[in-house]
């Protein structure tokens, strides 16, 4: 086999073998196939696309190419979530506490945010002490123990996906739908979940920015876990404005938390619903989506959820004083607030440009290499829909120094549009996608 062969029948718009597709991947973790090769090949995907099943033998390829993650010794079926990235989107760490208190096991393997999207594991380094990376037997263990862990994916799952990504990301072939899916299912197949449940983000701060795109996407990632085994669900939902109100680390942790308290609810929290109960019932803990739901709510007004959270948080050496008081947690220490600059209805929430000013404060990383200050960030006050009035406070913005602060003010400012007339809010949940 020739690469250069390989890449000329992609860019002709053929269908590639498994053993093709085997020998691109294999070769590029051997260097046998140099990086020039591999991003023409991206891009020739990125042109032609993949057939099923050819978006399958890569999402194999990928996921054997480091290590599988072995979960054989956990207890009852294994639920994973995923979420393609978004801004303001803590659903991690308000809904697997809960799916944990419902008795369905929680193994979850998260990442860093990059770019203008959050991720998990800073958001969990904001509570003091915390630990994000477990052993496999710790991981294993607490998981057997109280139902839940969260932490760091391990450098040696999924290499092949890590090198790939870091090309892609230089290359333009980021918004491919076989390279996104592949790319996400290989890691959720080598870290050995029994079933997942993908949150499709569509919108402006998400990859896929139309509904169809979307779709496909989804359909493609329901496919290739099937395929392999595994019981899978996805829902379609909104990326256009943030799904919470806080946007960077500490801030979205403090939110979590005052939504398992009571304290906070809207759009994050009946996302967490929507996409728990489908882990509920996948997990086998409820037949039906509606009973699922109903049992949910109660474990958050019943506090089982936070106190679930509270377990987690303790057993991987976090400060559980932050969850009984979030105040505790830290923020910048300079603020400011964006307000309406007339009467009128906000018709734009721009959930791009506001990750991208809470990342320009300093909540996010440009490079995988830097540093994020995890009290920045920012809180948007109002939702597309929301009558104003002039003066009104639409953002609380949170920094570290007064120029970041600035910057980011006038950042996300422009991310706020208003009108004389009533604006429609966009829906939370565009459809599900279960076949
Ligand atoms: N998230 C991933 O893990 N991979 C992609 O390609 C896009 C989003
Ligand atoms: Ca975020």
């Amino acid at each position: 086999m020739r690469a250069p062969d390989i890449i000329m029948r992609k860019r002709d718009g053929h269908a590639l073998s498994a053993g093709e597709i085997g020998y691109m991947i294999q070769g590029m973790l051997t260097g046998e196939v140099p990086d020039y090769q591999i991003s023409a090949f991206c891009m020739a995907v990125f042109f032609q696309g993949m057939t099923p099943e050819e978006t399958t033998a890569l999402t194999m390829a990928m996921a054997d190419s480091g290590r599988r993650v072995d979960l054989a010794a956990i207890r009852g079926v294994k639920i994973d979530k995923h979420s393609t990235g978004g801004v303001g989107d803590t659903t991690t760490l308000v809904l697997t506490p809960m799916v944990a208190a419902a008795g369905v096991p929680v193994a979850k393997m998260s990442g860093r945010g990059l770019g203008h999207t959050g991720g998990t594991l800073d958001k969990l380094e904001s509570i003091p002490g915390f630990r994000v990376s477990l052993s496999e037997r710790e991981f294993v263990d607490q998981v057997n123990r109280i139902g839940l862990a969260v932490v760091g994916q391990t450098e040696d799952v999924a290499p092949a996906d890590k090198r790939l990504y870091a090309l892609r990301d230089v290359t333009a072939t980021v918004e491919s739908i076989p390279l996104i899916a592949s790319s996400i299912i290989s890691k959720k197949l080598a870290t050995g979940a029994d079933a997942i449940v993908l949150d499709v983000k569509v919108g402006s701060g998400a990859f896929m920015h139309e509904l169809g795109k979307a779709r496909e996407l989804a359909l493609a990632m329901v496919d290739i876990g099937r395929m392999a085994g595994r019981r899978m669900a996805a829902l379609i939902t909104d990326m256009n404005q943030p799904l919470g109100q806080a946007v960077g680390n500490s801030l979205e942790v403090i939110e979590a938390i005052d939504t398992l308290s009571g304290r906070s609810g809207g759009r994050l929290l009946e996302l967490c619903f929507e996409l728990g109960a489908r882990m509920v019932v996948l997990g086998g803990a409820c037949d039906g989506i509606k009973d699922a739901r109903v049992i949910l709510r109660r474990l958050v007004e019943s506090g089982a959820a936070l106190a679930k959270l509270k377990e987690m948080v303790e057993a991987q050496g976090g400060d559980v004083s932050c969850v009984d008081d979030p105040g505790r947690i830290e923020v910048a220490p300079l603020s400011t607030l964006i307000r309406a600059p007339k009467d009128g209805y906000v018709c734009r929430a721009d959930a791009l440009t506001l990750g991208r000013a809470a990342a320009t404060m300093g909540a996010g990383r440009q490079r995988k290499t830097d540093s994020v200050d995890l009290g920045c960030g920012l809180r948007v006050l109002v939702s597309v829909g929301d009558r104003v009035e002039v003066g009104q406070p639409v953002a609380e913005l949170f920094a570290s120094a007064q120029s970041r602060l600035d910057e980011g003010t006038i950042e996300a400012t422009s991310a706020f549009a208003y009108s004389d007339a009533p604006c429609q809010a966009p829906p939370l949940i565009y459809e599900a996608v279960e076949a």
